[in-house]
């Protein structure tokens, strides 16, 4: 990498809750130190480069800096992921810089396969009934952006995803035996409708500017068919949300952020997580 702008980095501090590690340190010094082929499956959304109003870090790269960096980071993934492994990259523009996401994915096609682009939706109108929700963007030239990208990168393009675990119901059933199915199960396709719950304050969302839902990254993990024992990594891990996914899935996460206060946040999440599932046995 040659072109980023100075970022301050903290020393790396290592942690353990329940089956996992939680470290505050810059991402690219601890992927650094990764062993090669070690990781099943990495769940991120990294910092957009759109100028979110994150606690320490400042998200205002230039373009090329920004870019330099992230793939930096996908050759560092690709090297600490099993040849089986996935990588569910989320990531979105914004109204000015609305090439970005793809400039990045022009980058790390060589790196990896693309072997699915998923959209996901946060918020969609059926008719005139408006379900979950967005950030308004007042502009007279430019529509809301409800959508985001996650991009489903492999070493090979090969593989085997677990389409009917991730899937749903059919709403004909009928199509049941008419096509042979053995299940009352199909695959979900590749546009997600996950909605955010609804808050009233900046504390329910944990005063984080950019989460995802904890159905996201669930969603991912359900369709790599990770299996209890994987091991998940979220360099780029805010309120440690991937991590609480791994957690109700028996897997074992490694999270990384650069913010001692979302480290904090995602420490407290998980501990809270795991405390109810002891209490209801
Ligand atoms: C889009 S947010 C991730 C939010 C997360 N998915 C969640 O649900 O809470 C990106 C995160 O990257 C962190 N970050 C920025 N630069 C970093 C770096 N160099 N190393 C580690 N984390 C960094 C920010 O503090 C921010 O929490």
């Amino acid at each position: 990498m040659t072109s980023r702008e100075a970022v301050p980095k903290p020393r790396s501090r290592r942690e353990t809750i329940g089956r996992h590690t939680l470290i505050r340190g810059d991402a690219m010094n601890v992927l650094r130190r990764l062993p090669a082929d070690s990781v099943d499956v990495v769940v991120t959304s990294p910092p957009y480069n759109i100028g979110l109003a994150y606690q320490t870090y400042r998200d205002t790269l230039s373009e090329a800096a920004y870019l330099d960096w992230m793939t930096d980071i996908g050759r560092q993934v690709a090297r600490i992921m099993k040849p089986r492994g996935s990588f569910f990259l989320n990531i979105a523009g914004s109204s000015s810089a609305p090439w970005l996401p793809f400039e990045l994915m022009v980058r790390l096609r060589a790196i990896f396969v693309l072997q699915n682009h998923i959209t996901w939706i946060k918020s969609v109108a059926i008719a005139d009934v408006t379900h979950g929700h967005f950030k308004p963007v007042n502009s007279a030239r430019y529509v809301n952006r409800n959508h985001e990208h996650v991009f489903h990168l492999t070493l090979n393009g090969d593989v085997p995803l677990q389409r009917l675990a991730a899937g749903v119901p059919f709403t004909d059933k009928s199509n049941i035996a008419r096509r042979n199915h053995a299940v009352d199960r199909r695959c979900r396709g590749d546009t997600w409708f996950i909605p955010y719950e609804t808050v009233r304050t900046k504390q329910q969302k944990f005063s984080h500017p950019g989460t995802f839902p904890v159905a996201l990254p669930t969603a991912c993990l359900t369709l790599h068919g990770a299996r209890p024992g994987a091991a998940v990594l979220d360099p780029f891990m805010g309120t440690g949300t991937t991590l609480l996914a791994a957690e109700e899935m028996g897997l074992s996460g490694m999270g990384i952020d650069c913010d001692t206060g979302y480290v904090a946040t995602a420490r407290q999440r998980l501990r809270q997580l795991i405390d109810r599932s002891d209490r209801s046995g």
